[in-house]
Formats: C-alpha cells, structure tokens, sequence
C-alpha cells in the first residue's frame, strides 16, 4: 500500500488570497528552504512569490519592484534575513545551467523560489516544498507538499 503524500489544500478564490498565502509564507520559509511553483502558465506563480519577496523587502522598510524573472532566469534579493532567488526556469534547455546560475548552491544557502522547476530534473532538492496552484472556476486552489515535519512546523495557512 503506497501513503499520500502529506499536503495541505487551500482555495484562493482572487488573487488577494494568493497573495496572503504568499505573505504568511514568507514568514514562515528562510535560508536553506527550497519552494517549487508549480502551474501552467498565468497560475500565479509570480504573484505569490512577488508577495512573498515584498513582504521580506518590507520587514527591512523596503518598496521594490519585483519583476518576473522570465528573461533573467534568476533574480536575487538581498535582505536582512538572508539572500531570496527567484528563478523561472521555463527557458532553461538543460539541467546544467541550473549549476551555471549558481543555483545548487543557493538552494543550501539562500531561500529559493522556483517556477517551472520541473526543469531541474535530478537537481530537484529532496527536501523542497511544492506549492501547486490550479484553476477553480474563477480563482485557484493551492496544493502544498513536502516532508511531513516540515509541513507540521508550517502549520494551518490562512483561510481565505
Ligand atoms: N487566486 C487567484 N484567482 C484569480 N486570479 C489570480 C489568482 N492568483 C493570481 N491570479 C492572477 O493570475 C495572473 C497570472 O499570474 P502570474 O503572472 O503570477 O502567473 P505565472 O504562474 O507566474 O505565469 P508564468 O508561467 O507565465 O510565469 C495575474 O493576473 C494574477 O493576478
Ligand atoms: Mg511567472
């Protein structure tokens, strides 16, 4: 008999909720965790981790714009509490640019929030968190999994 991988489910009926969920993330996730967005495009990938990084900026009394990284591949941001990497890994062709990025590193070192990280192949980090996000008729859900202590530090998110 194979177990289900622990998750926690969450609706966001607009984008505000994927936003909050972004937010209390981002209180909750530092240096050395490891967040894989997953969804098709538009999902809101961006958007939650645009939250997330803001509000790390704003616990330093920052305001920065916070662009996708679809061209850049990576954007790092340096805070008080540590380095953020934010990566979308959709044009990446190859595994090993991920180790020319300095990515590899960064997942032990910074906190890293990566969209299409279906891209990193066997450089996926065992100990990542996925959060999912799909459609639900007019907004989203949220689907989140990874190891089962970590999940239980996480504790209940946000409902909307
Ligand atoms: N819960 C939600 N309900 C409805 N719309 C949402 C929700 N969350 C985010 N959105 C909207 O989805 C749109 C696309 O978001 P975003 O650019 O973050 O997608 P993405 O997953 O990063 O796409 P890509 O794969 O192209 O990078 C944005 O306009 C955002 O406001
Ligand atoms: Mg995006």
């Amino acid at each position: 008999m194979t177990r289900a991988a622990p998750s926690l489910r969450l609706p966001l009926p607009d984008p505000d909720a994927t936003a909050s969920l972004g937010r209390w993330l981002a209180d909750r996730l530092g240096a050395g965790d490891v967040l894989l967005l997953q969804g098709p495009i538009g999902a809101g990938k961006t958007h939650l981790a645009r939250a997330l990084i803001q509000h790390r900026l704003a616990a330093d009394g920052r305001m920065e714009d916070v662009p996708s990284p679809t061209f850049t591949l990576v954007q790092v941001y340096d805070t008080a509490a540590g380095e953020i990497w934010h990566a979308d890994l959709y044009r990446l062709t190859h595994p090993q640019e991920v180790v020319e990025l300095g990515l590899d590193e960064a997942f032990s070192t910074a906190l890293c929030l990566i969209e299409w990280p279906d891209r990193l192949g066997s450089l996926t980090p065992p100990q990542a968190l996925t959060l999912t996000l799909a459609a639900d008729g007019e907004g989203r859900s949220a689907t989140l999994t990874g190891p089962a202590d970590r999940l239980a530090r996480l504790g209940a998110p946000p409902q909307p």
